[in-house]
């Protein structure tokens, strides 16, 4: 039987997870015996292009920064290209070296991966979930399907049970931030509406520290302690050391050594907080947000459920104690929940025949409903009744925050009389945007053939529909004719990916 597994992609570390015999979720530790697995990648100048993924990797950024590639998911669907040497490494090469280790670890006691569930933040784009899909496919696994990582922790804490209500899942990782409202009801989870910031987490609170480190050592010795970004990176493990030690005591300090000599840089708790507090304020902001979104008041949140390791941070306990008056629930490791979701949503959304029984009769206990996690529209033509003047506006087709599966028809009429083509485009935005400047467009094209000599506004309908899949198909018909354009965003149809592979060759697992 194929392993059902699902796999947290993280900024800073990932982990993997396989549902066992009985339908339960489990973590399963890398070769060298660790839950997670930093999302590092290394270049040894030595090895003739080869990689090293994880610990390894992250060690060589005290000494070899320059061939060390890190956070390659907040990059993930950038027209962006990491070098290294004459060679030039996609975010999704990077990503896929990273995916591809973890099953690699995993298949020594768990026999092949073939295929998996991978996470994504739950306000990442259309572009960067296919370029989590297209790693996926890189790594030589079929993403059977991706979700958003506060569904996949919610799927995860309800399955443990001990959570009903209305809840509120604070994501709070080493990269990407996503607060997410669900009502859960036994084993079924209701998302209703999530926000987040793609560049928020425990990586800008280690920068601050660098900062710190920065400054004193100035202070100190009158010489700086690193002069760029890349020197700055040899550090790193300090800052982050120093930052979860606050997490433990009121006061903290690490030796660092520089050219000039050692330092040892100490802080108290109130001094770090007081670094954070602009990024733990802009998470306040963003609950409000949600909570706006979900149309509730705090009053109506009944639990708060932690995800993400930067959640230990004492601070983040107290602000969200202070906005919410209740404590936060820590039942599950913040580190695994998500990888552990995604386990199970893997074994829920099994095809028919893949389940034992013992598998099938957890999974049918459990409920998900999640939603659509952007808008989506299309450009139109309109007319400014004040200026008389036609605008270019985007007129949104499916709303944020819908439940999947969900389908939306609008109508609209040709603009000129003789008018036999149009321009079909598909956008997409975080907020229900008119103005075309602040939308991405994610395909555009001709629907050409309408019959000539008509008086303009002919109606056309156009179709959106969202599936279980993360595909949405799009349909742009001629009422009068019947003649459609039709597009389908479907992350999963990776068209050629062979270019990149080549580029890659096989990497070391320590
Ligand atoms: N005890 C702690 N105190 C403070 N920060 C911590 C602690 N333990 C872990 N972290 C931080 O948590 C972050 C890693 O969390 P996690 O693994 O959830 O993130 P990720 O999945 O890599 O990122 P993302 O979900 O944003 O893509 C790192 O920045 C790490 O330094
Ligand atoms: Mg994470």
């Amino acid at each position: 039987m194929s392993n059902l597994v699902g796999i947290d992609l993280g900024t800073t570390f990932s982990a993997i997870a396989v549902l066992d015999e009985i339908g339960k979720p489990e973590i399963v530790p890398n070769a060298d015996g660790e839950r997670i697995t930093p999302s590092v990648v290394h270049f040894p100048e030595d090895e003739d292009g080869k990689s090293l993924v994880g610990d390894i990797a992250k060690k060589a950024l005290v000494y070899r920064a320059d061939r060390v590639l890190q956070c390659a998911k907040q990059r993930m669907g950038d027209d962006f290209k990491y070098t290294i040497e004459d060679c030039e490494y996609s975010p999704q090469q990077i990503s896929s070296l990273i995916l591809k280790k973890l099953a690699q670890d995993a298949a020594l006691t768990k026999g092949p991966i073939e295929s998996a569930v991978i996470t994504v933040p739950a306000n990442f784009r259309e572009s960067a979930r296919k370029a989590t899909m297209d790693a996926g496919k890189l790594a030589g696994l079929e993403v059977t399907h991706i979700i958003n990582e506060p569904t996949a922790a919610a799927l995860y804490y309800a399955t443990i049970g001990d959570v009903s209500g209305r809840v509120l899942i604070y994501d709070l990782g080493g990269g990407t931030f996503d607060v997410t409202v669900a009502d859960v009801a036994d084993q079924d989870v209701q998302v209703v509406a999530s926000l987040g910031d793609a560049h928020l987490g425990g990586t800008d609170f280690d920068r601050k520290l660098l900062g710190v480190f920065q400054e004193r050592y100035e202070k100190e010795y009158d010489r700086k302690l690193f002069d760029s970004e890349e020197g700055s990176f040899r550090y790193l493990a300090d800052a982050e050391d120093l930052k979860k030690m606050l997490s433990k005591r009121e006061r903290a300090g690490v030796m660092i050594s520089g050219d000039a000599g050692p330092l040892k840089v100490e802080l108290s708790r109130a001094e770090f907080e007081e670094l954070i507090s602009v990024h733990i304020a802009k998470t306040a902001t963003l609950i409000d947000g949600v909570l706006d979104e979900a149309k509730c008041e705090v009053s109506d949140i009944s639990q708060i459920l932690l995800v993400g390791g930067s959640t230990r941070i004492p601070y983040v306990e107290t602000t969200l104690k202070k906005i919410f008056g209740i404590e936060p629930t820590k039942a599950v490791n913040v580190d695994e929940a998500v990888a552990l979701g995604a386990a199970v949503y893997a074994g829920l959304r099994a095809a028919s025949g893949v389940l034992n029984s013992a598998q099938s009769s957890a999974m049918t206990k459990i409920k998900l409903t999640d939603v659509c996690s952007n808008y989506y529209g299309t450009l139109t033509l309109n007319q400014n009744n004040t200026t008389g003047r036609t605008e270019l506006m985007n007129s949104v087709i499916l709303k944020k925050n819908t439940s999947l599966p969900c389908s939306n028809k609008e109508v609209f009429y040709t603009m000129s009389d003789g008018q036999t083509e149009l321009e079909c485009t598909i956008t997409q935005s975080q907020f229900p945007e008119t103005d075309p400047e602040f939308v991405n467009v994610l395909d555009k094209a001709m629907f050409g053939g309408l019959p000539p000599g008509r008086p303009a506004g002919c109606e056309i309908e156009v179709i959106f529909s969202y599936d279980l899949n993360e595909r949405m198909h799009c349909v742009f018909r001629d009422v009068q004719t019947g003649k459609q354009h039709e597009a389908t965003l479907n992350p999963k149809g990776v068209e050629d990916v062979s270019a990149d592979q080549a580029a890659l060759r096989d990497f070391i697992v320590e």
